[in-house]
């Protein structure tokens, strides 16, 4: 049996608990109330197809698990909590392991494999990119919304042994690519197209598709972000990638976007790592990207200034 770490047990760590359940996964949490729930449900129930299933776990909070003691850890965090996430995992994860970044956004990967590779140089640093949909209900409780598929890669470079492994000690649609690069690049636009104007807007993905200045601005975001994946020489999975944008908009109309949920709830959400990537790579190799950076301007706005 391999051991298997996952840090942070929100709604994408939940769902990695379940696909982990025949290896009794160890998790990690920051807060307390996570741990009395699992004491309290006997696991982390996840809920699938309305029906309730209890993982078995073993259960710390963050800084007390054993050290160097994991083959495999997960990082289920948002992307503004990875440094302290990294930090763990590097403490956690055996001198030949892995860690794969589930996250989404542009910004988490490139610091864990600075902060591992640094440290644990045979450590292999992985991304993953889900599109299932998981719904965090309360600590303890989450609900698998959609079936996609979690793709799982190191950045630039082929699998090696260790990370193929992956999809046999996971149950679900788990793949293995070679470079995770292109597919965090097509996830990124999908995120930036619809995340920052369902927020604002305040609706459900539908807008996307139904509202003309929504779908407007969403076009504007594309071409902007296609822009500098053209320069980046990034070539994308998909060749229509504004339809693309559409499809998940039209197949995901009554989903509330994380980020439109973050703003509603007064969370911090990850548009510095979402639009205000695009902008700032934009920045970097000379490319205008006004209207990534006015959204991301915005949203920022929003998060500041609520309350006030
Ligand atoms: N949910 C989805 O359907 C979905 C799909 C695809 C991709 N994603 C992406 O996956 C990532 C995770 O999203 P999510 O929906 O799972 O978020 P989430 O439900 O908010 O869960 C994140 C969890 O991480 C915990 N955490 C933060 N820092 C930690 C630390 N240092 N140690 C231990 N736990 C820590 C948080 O704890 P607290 O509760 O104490 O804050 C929270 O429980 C995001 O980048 C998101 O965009 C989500």
């Amino acid at each position: 049996m391999v051991s298997i770490a996952i840090i942070g047990i929100g709604a994408v760590g939940s769902l990695l608990a379940y696909m982990a359940k025949e290896h009794k996964p160890t998790v990690i949490y920051r807060s307390e109330i996570y741990g009395e729930a699992i004491d309290c449900y006997g696991g982390i129930v996840v809920q699938v197809n309305q029906e309730d299933h209890v993982v078995e776990v073993e259960h710390y909070l963050t800084g007390k698990a054993p050290a160097n003691s994991y083959d495999y850890v997960f990082i289920a965090v948002k992307a503004h909590d990875t440094a302290d996430a990294v930090k763990e995992a590097l403490r956690i994860v055996k001198d030949n392991g892995i860690v794969v970044l589930v996250q989404n956004g542009i910004g988490g990967l490139e610091l864990a494999e600075k902060v591992i590779g640094e440290n644990k140089p045979d450590v292999g640093v992985a991304g993953g990119v889900l599109t299932y949909g998981v719904l965090r209900e309360r600590a303890g409780i989450a609900r698998i919304t959609g079936i996609g598929e979690l793709i799982i890669g190191y950045k630039g470079r082929k699998a090696d042994e260790r990370l193929m492994k992956i999809k046999d000690i996971l149950n679900g649609n788990i793949r293995i690519v070679d470079d995770i690069g292109p597919y965090r690049w097509l996830k990124l636009i999908v995120n930036a197209a619809i995340n920052p104007v369902t927020a604002l807007l305040n609706a459900s993905n539908r807008v996307i598709i139904e509202l003309e200045e929504a779908w407007i601005i969403t076009k504007m975001i594309v071409k902007e972000a296609l822009n500098v994946i053209k320069k980046l020489g990034i070539e994308l999975p998909v060749e229509d990638v504004l339809g693309y944008v559409w499809e998940v908009a039209y197949k995901t109309a009554d989903n509330i976007s994380s980020m439109a949920q973050d703003i509603r709830s007064g969370r911090k959400t990850e548009i510095e790592y979402i639009n205000g990537a695009i902008a700032r790579i934009a920045r970097e190799n000379n490319i205008d990207a006004p209207v990534n950076t006015l959204l991301t301007l915005l949203v920022r706005g929003v998060e500041k200034w609520r309350g006030k």
